[in-house]
């Protein structure tokens, strides 16, 4: 029997028993070797966020092929693989005209998971990784070279994407450029590994807990606190107060992206003479415009390289049932990532 952590109302989660389907055409099936939990499943618990409950939690996962249904010819029984939430549809406007990294359609499945009394289950962000074994597209499910432990390999699936993507993709981040990152958990971590990468010559760290400081030093951040005339702020908090602390850290022709999901009904004050004045972009962040297949065979290579350190990122291994533990562990700043282990 599988198992599964499902929301059934805002505020509500248990561990509960769930039927998996074999996969229909297109789609496959995984067991789930490790998860992260990332702050977008507390969100959702939070909040409710824009899915269909009841739902499966989880969407950072890394597993193994169990089967594959019809049509499906680029993956087998047996393969490892990372999920990714956001493989391009390939039919949408952006898709047809060739600028799949800003794809909001991505296939999913029809129906495959449900509670014991049958009852239809969603997936967050069309994953549902908190489970033994869920099912996917197929191209959400990439394939990656052996060698990275699942703990680690699991992460690229969001934090890594995500925070690595919005430098090296959203914000195009140039060698040189002076950037500070505003919330420094996995994400914010990632995109400090991804500036680093891109050759930023001064990255400053901003966190409210002096571990995640210490930490972003260890990633690559070069200064503490506040930087004044920046090229580029990157908020992975995501709050009206953040937002104003990223526009004002700015200079001429500055960027801010905005990555961290926002609270129901939040709304920003702008300066408008200031953005007027400094010539201000603000871009928002899905996943760093990330497209699974092109860049988590990239990421995985430099992670085996050593240019990214994912291992540094995992700080805390836990059960399936411990997720209520990992929320609050998230929402106390205790940790980078807690990674669940099947
Ligand atoms: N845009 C996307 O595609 C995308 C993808 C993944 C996650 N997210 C969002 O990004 C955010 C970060 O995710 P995470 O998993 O790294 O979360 P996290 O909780 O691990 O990290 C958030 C960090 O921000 C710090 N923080 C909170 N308030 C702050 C403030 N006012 N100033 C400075 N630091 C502050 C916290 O101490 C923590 O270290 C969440 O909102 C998450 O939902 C967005
Ligand atoms: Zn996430
Ligand atoms: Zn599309």
């Amino acid at each position: 029997m599988d198992r599964g952590v499902v929301l059934s109302e805002v505020g509500r989660f248990d561990l509960e028993e769930i039927e998996v389907d074999s996969p229909g055409e297109g789609e496959v099936l995984v067991r789930i070797e490790a998860s992260g939990v990332c702050h977008s499943d507390l969100h959702l618990v939070e909040t409710g966020w824009a899915h269909r409950l009841p739902v499966l939690l989880g969407h950072e996962g890394a597993g193994v092929v169990e089967e594959v249904g019809r049509g499906v010819t680029t993956l087998a029984p047996g393969d490892r693989v990372v999920l990714g939430w956001r493989s391009p549809c390939g039919a949408c406007r952006w898709c047809m005209r060739g600028d799949v990294r800003r794809c909001r359609t991505p296939p999913g499945v029809r129906d495959r998971l449900h509670l014991a009394d049958g009852r239809s289950l969603s997936q967050t962000l069309q994953m549902g990784t908190f489970a033994t074994r869920t099912v996917v597209h197929s191209a959400a499910a990439i394939p990656i070279a052996d060698g990275l432990p699942p703990e680690q390999a699991c992460l690229i699936g969001c934090s890594v994407a995500t925070g690595v993507g919005s430098v090296l993709n959203t914000a195009d981040v140039w060698e040189g450029a002076r950037v500070a990152v505003i919330g420094c958990g996995a994400v914010g971590l990632s995109v400090v590994q991804g500036a680093r990468l891109a050759g930023a010559s001064e990255i400053y760290a901003l966190d409210l807990e002096e571990r995640k400081l210490v930490a972003a030093e260890a990633f690559g951040a070069t200064h503490r606190g506040p930087g004044a005339k920046l090229d580029f702020v990157f908020d992975v908090v995501g709050r009206p107060e953040t937002v104003a602390q990223g526009l004002e850290m700015l200079g001429h022709a500055g960027t801010l992206v905005y990555i961290g999901l926002p609270q129901p009904g939040a709304a920003a004050a702008i300066d408008l003479q200031q953005l007027f004045d400094r010539r201000l972009r603000v871009v928002v962040s899905h996943g760093g415009d990330h497209v699974p297949a092109l860049d988590f065979p990239q990421l995985v290579q430099w992670a085996r390289e050593g240019k990214i350190d994912l291992a540094g990122m995992v700080t805390k291994r836990v059960g399936l049932e411990d997720v209520a533990q990992a929320f609050d562990d998230l929402k106390a700043g205790e940790v980078i990532r807690s990674v669940i282990l099947f």
